[in-house]
C-alpha cells in the first residue's frame, strides 16, 4: 500500500468501509466485559479481539482499519501471529490510540483536557516500526451550560493539543484521526450540541493551520448533532443528517482526507439510521463513514460472552453490524434490514 498520508487517509474512508474502534483502555475494556460476565485478562482481551479480527467477511469487506490500544498492538494471536498481521491479512490499516486520556483540567471544574504529548514523538515511531499507519487522540468536551461547561479555554486546550499531536503524526508518517468529541451524555437540546460543536470545530481548525497539518492527510472523527440523553429527547436522523451537515459545512474543510463518526452512546441501529441518513441527504464534499466502537462491538460481545465455542456467532452478529453501516455508509440502509436477520 502507498505510504502517502493522502493515500493512507482515504483508504481509510474507502467506499462502504469504516473503521472499528477497538482502543478501549483496560479500564473501559472491564466495565465492557463485566456485562456479560467474563474475566478481564490480557488472555481474554486478547481473545476477544483475536475473534473480531478473524471475522474475515466482516473485516475485509466492511473494514477499513482498526484502532488498537497499546497492548493490544503488541500482542500475539493464540497461535503465535501478531494481531497486527491478521489485520493486515485482511487489507485493513492497523491504527493506534496514543492519547493518555481526559483529565480535569486545572481551574476548570467540569472541564477535561486530554493528556498524552509529552514523549509523543518517540512512542509514534515505536508504533510506526508496529505497523501502525494512523492513530487516535480524543478530547472530551462535556455540556453542562448551567454550570459553564464546556469553557472556551478547555474548547481552546484541547484544540491546540489534538493539533501539535496531529503535526506530530504526519512527522512521523501516520494519519491522525482527529477527534474532537462533544459527549451526548447532558441533558441539552440539539440547538445546544450544535453551537458547541460549532465552536469546537471552528477552534480546532484554526489550530491545525497554524500547526501547519496537511488536511489531506487528516480523518476528522466527530459527534453527530443531536439531543443529550439526559434531555428525553431523540432527535429523528432527518433532524441529526440535516443539522450535522449543516455544521461541517460551515466549519470543516472540504480538503480533509474524510470523516469517520462515533457512536458516543447511541444504540446500534440509532448510529446505522443516523450515518444513513447522513449519507441519503449527499452528495457532500467529503466521505462520511463510521468509526464506530460501542456500536459495532456491544452485539457481537454479547455473543461471545467468553466462550470458544460462541466465536462463529460473535463473528457472525459483527459481521452483522458491520454489514449495517456499510449500507449507512452508503446511504443504502433500510429498517427491515434489521428484521431480516
Ligand atoms: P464509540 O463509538 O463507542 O463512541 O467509540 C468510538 C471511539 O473510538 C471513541 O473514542
Amino acid at each position: 500500500m502507498s505510504e502517502r498520508l493522502e493515500d493512507i487517509a482515504a483508504a481509510m474512508v474507502a467506499d462502504g468501509k469504516g473503521l472499528l474502534a477497538a482502543d478501549e483502555s483496560s479500564g473501559t475494556i472491564k466495565k465492557r466485559f463485566d456485562v456479560i460476565g467474563v474475566e478481564s485478562t490480557a488472555d481474554s482481551r486478547r481473545d476477544y479481539r483475536e475473534m473480531m479480527f478473524r471475522a474475515s467477511e466482516a473485516m475485509t469487506k466492511y473494514i477499513s482499519g482498526v484502532i488498537l490500544y497499546d497492548e493490544t498492538i503488541h500482542q500475539k494471536a493464540a497461535d503465535g501471529t501478531p494481531l497486527v498481521d491478521i489485520i493486515k491479512a485482511t487489507g485493513a490499516v492497523p491504527g493506534i490510540k496514543v492519547d493518555a486520556g481526559a483529565k480535569p483540567l486545572a481551574g476548570f471544574p467540569g472541564d477535561t483536557i486530554t493528556e498524552g504529548l509529552d514523549g509523543l514523538r518517540e512512542r509514534l515511531a515505536d508504533y510506526y516500526k508496529l505497523g501502525a499507519r494512523f492513530a487516535k487522540w480524543r478530547a472530551v468536551i462535556d455540556i453542562d451550560v448551567s454550570k459553564g461547561v464546556p469553557s472556551a479555554t478547555s474548547i481552546a486546550s484541547n484544540a491546540h493539543a489534538l493539533a501539535r499531536y496531529a503535526a506530530l503524526c504526519q512527522e512521523a508518517g501516520i494519519v491522525p484521526i482527529v477527534e474532537p468529541e462533544v459527549l451526548m451524555d447532558g441533558a441539552h437540546d440539539i440547538d445546544t450540541c450544535y453551537e458547541i460543536s460549532k465552536a469546537t470545530l471552528t477552534k480546532l481548525y484554526a489550530e491545525l493551520y497554524a500547526a501547519r497539518v496537511a488536511l489531506e492527510g487528516t480523518i476528522l472523527k466527530p459527534n453527530m448533532v443531536l439531543a443529550g440523553k439526559k434531555s428525553g429527547k431523540v432527535s429523528s436522523p432527518e433532524e441529526v443528517a440535516e443539522r450535522t451537515i449543516k455544521l461541517f459545512r460551515e466549519t470543516v474543510p472540504a480538503a480533509i482526507g474524510g470523516i469517520a463518526f462515533l457512536s458516543g452512546g447511541q444504540s446500534d441501529e440509532e448510529a446505522t439510521a443516523n450515518l444513513n441518513a447522513i449519507n441519503a441527504i449527499g452528495p457532500h464534499p467529503w466521505k462520511l463513514t463510521f468509526s464506530y466502537g460501542r456500536a459495532l462491538q456491544a452485539a457481537p460481545q454479547k455473543a461471545w460472552g467468553g466462550k470458544a465455542a460462541n466465536v462463529a456467532a460473535a463473528q457472525a452478529a459483527f459481521a452483522h453490524r458491520a454489514h449495517m453501516n456499510h449500507l449507512a455508509a452508503l446511504g443504502q440502509w433500510q429498517p427491515k434490514l434489521e428484521q431480516a436477520a
